[in-house]
């Protein structure tokens, strides 16, 4: 059987952690979390996944593949919703890794795009090949060119699972400000955490799965930070990623509740909701 090869030690890398901890969830925690394509693209791939697995199976490391898994829940949640008033809106995964929500979201009428590095895309095509309705875009996010290929006109949710913590604050800034221009009254949701967060993922993540060359910088003390990037850029929500879209509280053992309380009180990891509206200007 072909595997197809992730560049090493590169911001593309990065897919492998999520891709793997949906695969592991769905092993250790059946009732919570089900992804039967993480199982299947995560035998194609030419990865050395057996040093990932010891230590994603530790304590600490099953919280963490809960947290990349959840997060994809949270935002599923939120693109069903934002599809429930625009079901034929365009569905846009940014940094789409190998992540397959649109085939989760499909309604039938909406269509959907996966913008990822030309190398990710090459190994997209191959694993994920696009469905009827759906596009695989070799771009980077800042370059914005892949913004000609959106379609709004039945609107538009875009969503970024694990990836704006690789932009620089200036780079993602100038990034939501060209899509307010771009997307007006369309929407935008992401995970972020607060500055000890991103510090904790370099230390831990990053790290024990080798990607040495990859910095995570972009973090977020406060939703209002993010309004100053721009006068049409509006925080509308900003939800626990572990109890903000169903509560997992009470289907983890005492040391998952203790770091689902440290998460959401210490590093502060949320989805946030923004869209691309003028604020008024008593605000
Ligand atoms: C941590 S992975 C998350 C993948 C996917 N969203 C998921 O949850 O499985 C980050 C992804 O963002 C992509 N990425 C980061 N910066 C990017 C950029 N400037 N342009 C396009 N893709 C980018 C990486 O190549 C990688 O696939």
């Amino acid at each position: 059987m072909e595997k197809y090869h992730i560049e090493k030690n590169s911001v593309q890398e990065t897919l492998i952690i999520p891709l793997f901890a949906r695969k592991i969830c769905s092993e250790r925690f059946p009732a919570l979390f089900r992804d039967s394509e993480a199982e299947r693209i995560c035998g194609m791939l030419d990865y050395d996944f057996a040093s990932r697995e010891k230590i994603m199976n530790s304590p600490a490391g099953l919280f963490g593949a809960m947290e990349v898994a959840q997060r994809q829940y949270d935002l599923q949640c939120e693109v069903e919703s934002y599809l429930a008033d625009h079901p034929a809106a365009s569905v846009v995964n940014m940094g789409c890794g190998l992540d397959d929500t649109f085939r989760r979201v499909d309604n039938g009428q909406c269509r959907g795009y996966n913008i990822d590095f030309p190398d990710v895309i090459r190994v997209r095509d191959k694993l994920l090949p696009a469905v009827e309705k759906e596009r695989n875009i070799a771009c980077d996010l800042n370059d914005p060119s892949w913004m000609d290929e959106i379609p709004t006109d039945h609107g538009a949710v875009f969503y970024a699972a694990g990836v704006f913590y690789y932009f620089e604050t200036d780079g993602l800034k100038n990034l939501f400000n060209r899509m307010a221009e771009r997307f007006p009254h369309c929407v935008l949701v992401f995970d972020a955490c607060n500055r000890r967060g991103a510090s904790m993922m370099r230390k831990t993540w990053l790290k024990e799965a080798g990607i040495t060359d990859v910095k995570a910088y972009f973090s977020l003390e406060e939703e209002s930070e993010l309004e100053k990037f721009g006068p049409s850029i509006r925080v509308v929500s900003s939800r626990s990623y572990m109890r903000g879209y169903r509560d997992i509280l009470p289907s983890v053992g005492l040391f998952h509740k203790l770091l689902i309380l440290f998460c959401d009180s210490i590093v502060r990891m949320r989805i946030v909701r923004i869209c691309f509206d003028q604020r008024s200007l008593s605000e």
